[in-house]
Parts: structure tokens; sequence; C-alpha cells
């Protein structure tokens, strides 16, 4: 199936390090924004159905030596709000399972100070 291209919000209308919940179609969409890349993921949470925008935009950890935790993919990880599962925005792959476990993510593309997404 052709996918459509469709203006999702302007660039301005999400502060870089945020994200923020909108409506492309007839799909609810989490946008996330690093720097002028623009990620976009299916605003529902693959667990049991929450609103991922209502969580928190955070990053992961990974042990190095006792004590000392080393912090990961800053501000692109999202929590959900219900029972903590977390995805990437980079693909959707939730973080305890990445082969088996994902919201949908779709491709986007600044242009002329809009965000478009490819659905
Ligand atoms: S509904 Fe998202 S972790 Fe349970």
């Amino acid at each position: 199936m052709k996918k459509k291209k469709i203006a999702a919000l302007d660039l301005d209308q999400i502060p870089d390090g945020t994200m923020q919940a909108v409506r492309v179609g007839r799909r609810n969409l989490l946008m996330v924004r690093q720097g002028h890349q623009v990620y976009a993921l299916r605003n529902i949470c693959a667990h049991q159905g929450a609103r991922i925008s209502d969580g928190v935009l955070t990053c992961t950890r990974r042990g190095g030596h006792v004590g000392e935790y080393v912090e990961e993919k800053a501000g692109r990880i999202i929590r959900c709000p219900w029972h903590n599962w977390e995805y990437d925005a980079v693909d959707g792959s939730a973080l305890h399972d990445p082969k088996h476990t994902r919201v949908a993510s779709y491709q986007t593309v600044v242009e002329d100070g809009k965000v478009w997404v490819m659905v």
C-alpha cells in the first residue's frame, strides 16, 4: 500500500527534548524531538493500551562498576505510565524484548518548518 505524507505539526510546536501527542488522520501518534530529528510512534502501549504520551521521556541505564550507572539513549526512551514498559523512540522497540515487542513507528521528515509523517 502506498504511504501518504501528512503534516503532523510545526517543528516549533515541539521543543527540543520533549514529546507530544498528535492526531494524524485517524491515528493517535506520539512525536519525540531530538534536535532536528523527530520520531513518530503509535501512541498506544503494546502491553495494555495506555497512552504512552502520558508517561515520561527519559533514558536507559546500564551498569558499570558496582554503584556506577551509565546513562544511554538520553531523551529517546518513553516510559509507559501504567507499568513502566519502556520504548526506544527511534524504532518503537521495547527495551525488555526489542525483537518481539514494539509499538509501530513511522518515518518522518522535516521540511519548511513542518514535521511530516508517512502513514
Ligand atoms: S500499559 Fe504500558 S506498560 Fe502496561
